[in-house]
């Protein structure tokens, strides 16, 4: 088990077009690609655990993948039977996804997962997937891998979801595309909406309404991809809370999606008073731009509404509030229970081992801003949550244990880190 030990900084400044590329686009670029007919060409996509163990699996279900070092070609014929088990390490984004797009290709295949996300729920899937006539079972009557999927043919659909879940309604999206009709699909929020923007801009017939989502079977196969993956602002907004959080500092991040799905922690930021621009760069299935957050006090905030705009950004924001003037509060958030770790206690007791005072609720926590003082904490094999406290480590100093589980989304993290403070492994 690595371990990771960070010095207080000084007040630095650094602009950096190396943020990771983004995840949750990552997985779709790949898994997309193996609906359209031609070669889908793929720049920037993010090389860390997750989305290499997606780009696998779409290799083992016959795509051609051909990988020249900074473009990716993707060439599919369809989705073929494999003989090897689908291993999506650490990703429920992965697991979810290829459920919806597995559940009706002819075959029989298996996936699963770490440990870590063998104890996450997959019944959000699962159960209206089976709904429509996917055959799909798992430990726990269909809620935990490993899965075991036989391609079946699937029915239209007039969906609700309880959650406000990109993974879910990407799940039911991708099985839609190959269902026997028009399907529709309803969230209590709008969630992230990557797999919409993509699909359409591959000729898919979607139709948005406000939280209704209506999608039409596929009459021939989509249209290649060919993108550049954009900075993740996801990954982003740890250093955006680096330079909110030390005095004098500012960072760039160039090249990041703007989406307004994705950057609402950057507004919880500037409500909480650190200085940031938005500069929109260009536009291409997502608008693309470059974010500059300064340095300001801080002050604390309430955050209740848009959730699933910020769910990953939750545990870094919370460092923030840590370092903010009173007493900040996260309600609506129980989703937070159920990511790579528990994130409400693995926050709130990282947070009071640091010497914050916190209160933790079913579904959020509240954070009483105070001195952040060093500490040795544990990731509990989250890397959201190794990430967070060593951005704390930047005021205070910090050890974090078991940090291997940053390789999960953001492989060059520490060298961006060491731009901010000495950083020793
Ligand atoms: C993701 C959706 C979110 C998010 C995850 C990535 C996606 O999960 O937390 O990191 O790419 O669709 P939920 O769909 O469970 O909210």
């Amino acid at each position: 088990m690595m371990r990771a030990t960070v010095y207080p900084a000084d007040p630095f400044e650094f602009e950096s077009d190396a943020i990771a590329p983004d995840k949750s686009i990552s997985h779709r670029c790949a898994m997309f690609s193996v609906l359209a007919e031609g070669e889908s060409t793929i720049e920037n996509f993010l090389r860390a655990e997750d989305t290499l163990n997606t780009l696998k699996i779409v290799g083992h279900l016959g795509a051609e993948i051909i990988d020249n070092g900074s473009v990716i070609t993707i060439r599919s014929n369809g989705i073929k039977e494999s003989s090897e088990i689908l291993d999506c390490g650490n990703s429920g984004t992965g697991m979810r996804l290829f459920c919806g797009l597995l559940s009706s290709a002819q075959g029989h295949f298996i996936l699963t997962g770490d440990e870590y996300l063998k104890r996450r729920p997959m019944k959000r899937v699962t159960q209206p997937l089976r709904a429509i006539g996917a055959r799909l079972d798992g430990r726990n009557n269909g809620d935990l891998a490993p899965l075991a999927i036989r391609g079946a043919s699937l029915r239209s659909f007039d969906y609700t979801s309880p959650i406000a879940s990109a993974q879910v309604k990407s799940a039911m999206m991708l099985a839609a595309l190959r269902s026997d009709d028009v399907c529709t699909f309803r969230e209590p929020e709008l969630s992230r909406d990557h797999t919409e923007r993509m699909l359409r801009g591959m000729g898919a017939h979607i139709e948005i309404n406000g939280l209704e989502t209506k999608i039409w079977p596929l009459e021939k196969p989509l249209s290649p991809l060919n993108i550049r993956v954009p900075a993740d602002p996801s990954s982003a907004f740890f250093f955006a809370v680096a330079a909110a959080i030390t005095p004098g500092s500012t960072v760039v991040i160039e090249g990041v999606t703007l989406n307004p799905t994705r950057i609402e922690a950057f507004k919880v930021l500037e409500r909480m008073g650190a200085n940031i621009i938005y500069t929109l760069t260009s536009e291409k299935y997502e608008p693309i731009g470059n974010i500059t957050v300064k340095y300001a006090p801080l002050k604390a905030v309430t955050v209740e509404e848009n959730i699933s705009w910020l769910i990953d950004e939750l545990p870094v924001l919370s460092i923030a509030m840590a370092c903010a003037s009173g007493k900040s509060i996260i309600k609506n958030a129980e989703e937070l229970r159920v990511k790579e770790s528990d994130r409400i206690k693995t926050v709130v007791d990282n947070l009071n081992l640091c010497g914050i005072v916190t209160e933790e609720y079913p579904d959020g926590y509240a954070v009483q801003g105070g001195t952040l003082q060093k500490a040795v904490v544990n990731s509990y094999g989250d890397h959201r949550i190794a990430m967070s406290f060593l951005i704390a480590g930047l005021r205070c100093g910090m050890v974090v244990e078991d940090i291997e589980c940053i390789n999960t989304s953001f492989p060059n993290f520490f060298e961006l880190l060491s731009q901010c403070s000495k950083v020793e492994r």
